[in-house]
């Protein structure tokens, strides 16, 4: 028997294609080996490889293809969040497909996994934080969150009448809206989040490398509330933080256990991170690396970021790159924020003039960043595998168009890698 199978011409063509790729295009794993991993963010489009709203079945084969070539860490963009994984209340109301799915394509393709996210104001059902005690007068009718109060090492907790607790605004908590009914108590809410974590942590013991134990807790507003007010700090007080640590490496030992969050490259947001994260770190809560989302803009420079992750770094702990994207639409020029409730207008008013040449300059800027701080950095993900499938889609912040195209901001993060310079 001839041991060399026949190749039929179609896929002697396609193997000629596949090798002409690979040999000619760069790949971003690669040219980082050494320094730190190269994630990106996925759907469930990539992981069950089915066709959805925004990708043909071709458009889908061809994002997987690209997944496995460039990338070797993977997160779920919205398939581990509460309201994903833990629609119902109960023992039967978890949903682990779609989140199994990407364990599954992470494990298959030998990537590490990160998981995303234990604990966030959003993307969390109502029932979470629903009971029997009536929410605060000011609970409806307040517009603007006051000052929360820092990290405590405990909290009373009672939510009952009384209880003063601050108002907020819209776009909190319960999916993307917040939940104004009335309230479960601090012991109800901390065992859902202990179950919660307990269940979905254990459930991937030993395939999740890294979780987002907390995302998203500091305050974008102020100098003095270094805490967001929001249901879990409102109902629970600002402990819930420790407690999801404490319940998350109850869950998994060995996990790497994250704190995430947004506008860091912000020297008032930074400094609130620097606070909390020491206070935790004092109280011995288990807390083993800072994941700077790094939802950033054009006009993000070498210095900026050089300054982020240099004072980071002072807490010891390594940092993780988590959500990187890079928007060139007008609208997100002014601020680097990341609140999921002002998403659509940071996606607004077309795109700042000369957009290709802009995000290339930033890309190669933050990855020479990255590259003079990656005894620090252990993972950089970028958030979405293209333009098309970005959360930002209008703003085209990422590195491979909606065709997975390189760039030339693709070029320029692989010359950042060799230490080419800036024009
Ligand atoms: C975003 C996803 O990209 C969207 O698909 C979803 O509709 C909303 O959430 N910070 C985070 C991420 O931690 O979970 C958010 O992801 C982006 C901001």
């Amino acid at each position: 028997m001839n041991p060399i199978p026949r190749i039929s011409w179609l896929s002697a063509a396609l193997l000629a294609t596949a090798t002409a790729v690979a040999a000619d295009k760069p790949v971003l794993k690669d040219v980082y080996k050494g320094k730190f991993e190269v994630g990106v963010a996925i759907n469930r489009s990539v992981t069950m490889g089915a066709a959805g709203m925004r990708r043909s079945q071709e458009q889908v084969n061809s994002d997987i293809a690209l997944v496995k070539e460039q990338f070797n860490q993977v997160v779920a963009e919205n398939e581990m969040k509460w309201e994903s994984i833990h629609p119902r209340a109960g023992a039967d109301g978890f949903n682990f497909g779609p989140a199994d799915a990407l364990v599954a394509f992470g494990q298959s393709n030998r990537m590490s996994i990160a998981g995303h996210t234990l604990v966030w104001h959003s993307q969390t059902p109502t029932w979470v934080f629903a009971g029997t005690n009536p929410p605060p007068a000011s609970a409806t009718n307040a517009p603007v969150p006051p000052p929360a109060p820092a990290v405590a090492t405990n909290s009373t907790g009672t939510n009952g009448p009384g209880a003063r607790r601050p108002g907020f605004g819209p776009g909190f908590g319960g999916g993307f809206g917040r939940y104004n009914g009335p309230r479960a108590s601090r012991e109800e809410l901390l065992e859902r989040m202990r179950d919660h974590i307990h269940t979905v942590a254990g459930r991937y013991k030993g395939k999740v490398k890294v979780w987002d134990v907390v995302n998203e807790a500091l305050s974008d507003s102020g100098t003095t509330n270094v805490l967001r007010s929001s249901l879990w700090s409102e109902i629970i007080g600002p402990d819930f933080i420790a407690k999801a640590f404490q319940y998350a490496h109850e869950a998994d030992p060995a996990a790497i256990l994250r704190y995430n969050d947004y506008g860091l490259e912000n020297p008032m947001k930074r400094q609130k991170l620097i606070t909390m994260v020491r206070q935790l770190q004092a109280q011995k809560v288990p807390i083993h690396a800072i994941g700077s989302q790094a939802h950033i803009n054009v006009s993000t420079t070498f210095e900026i970021m050089d300054q982020t992750l240099a004072e980071i770094a002072t807490l010891g702990l390594p940092i993780h790159i988590t959500e990187l994207d890079i928007n060139t639409a007008q609208g997100g020029q002014r601020a680097t924020g990341a609140d999921v409730a002002a998403n659509a207008a940071t996606t607004q008013g077309g795109q700042v003039s000369d957009a290709d040449k802009k995000l290339a300059d930033a890309y190669e800027a933050v990855f020479r960043a990255f590259v003079k701080h990656d005894k620090s950095i252990d993972i950089v993900t970028f958030w979405g595998v293209n333009d098309a499938v970005s959360w930002r889609a209008q703003g085209k912040p990422l590195v491979f168009d909606g065709d997975n195209k390189p760039k030339p901001a693709f070029a320029a993060v692989i010359r950042a890698a060799t230490g080419g310079q800036l024009k």
